[in-house]
């Protein structure tokens, strides 16, 4: 029997958003990419994210010259906030992209996983917005449909 899984993404434009929180925690992260430390790949990426006190939080990737010692800008970040806030809970997370690219750029696999180890953790979904240099932001409303049929902790049990 074949089966199928499927996720669920929305596209809008950062123009277009009616959250002004939402709008705030992306404005605060675009401007954070300065602070990227990528003299290697000239990539730089930075991410925000949003606690349930209405904190603000923002990270970069943090490059090496010995390159697999690097790490991206959403595991910098949600690192900071788990060992920082660890009674709090995330509610969004955005992720910003310093080039001229056609799309937003989704997380990578590493940073999937980590993404769904935090929620997993806290037992409410965390908002992903992928935003742009251009303003176009995709985004999913759960770790879940970043990162789908997930391993997990359930395993080790
Ligand atoms: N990078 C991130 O910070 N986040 C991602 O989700 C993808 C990749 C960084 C890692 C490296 O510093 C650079 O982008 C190029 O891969």
């Amino acid at each position: 029997m074949k089966k199928q899984l499927s996720i669920q993404y929305e596209e809008t434009t950062i123009e277009d958003l009616a959250d002004q929180n939402l709008k705030d925690l992306i404005v605060e992260t675009i401007a954070f990419a300065q602070n990227a430390y990528a003299p290697y790949s000239n990539f730089k990426v930075s991410a925000g994210l949003r606690l349930t006190d209405g904190t603000i939080l923002k990270g970069t990737n943090v490059e090496n010259a010995s390159y697999p010692v690097s790490i991206c800008a959403e595991r910098t970040l949600l690192a900071h906030a788990v060992s920082n806030y660890p009674a709090l809970k995330i509610t969004d997370v955005v992720v910003y992209v310093d080039k001229d690219l056609p799309t937003p750029v989704p997380p990578c696999g590493l940073c999937r996983q980590t993404l769904s180890e935090v929620e997993q953790r806290q037992q409410s979904p965390i908002r992903i917005i992928m935003v742009a240099k251009n303003g176009d932001i995709l985004s999913v409303e759960s770790t879940v449909d970043l990162l789908p049929w997930s391993f997990n902790a359930s395993y080790l049990a």
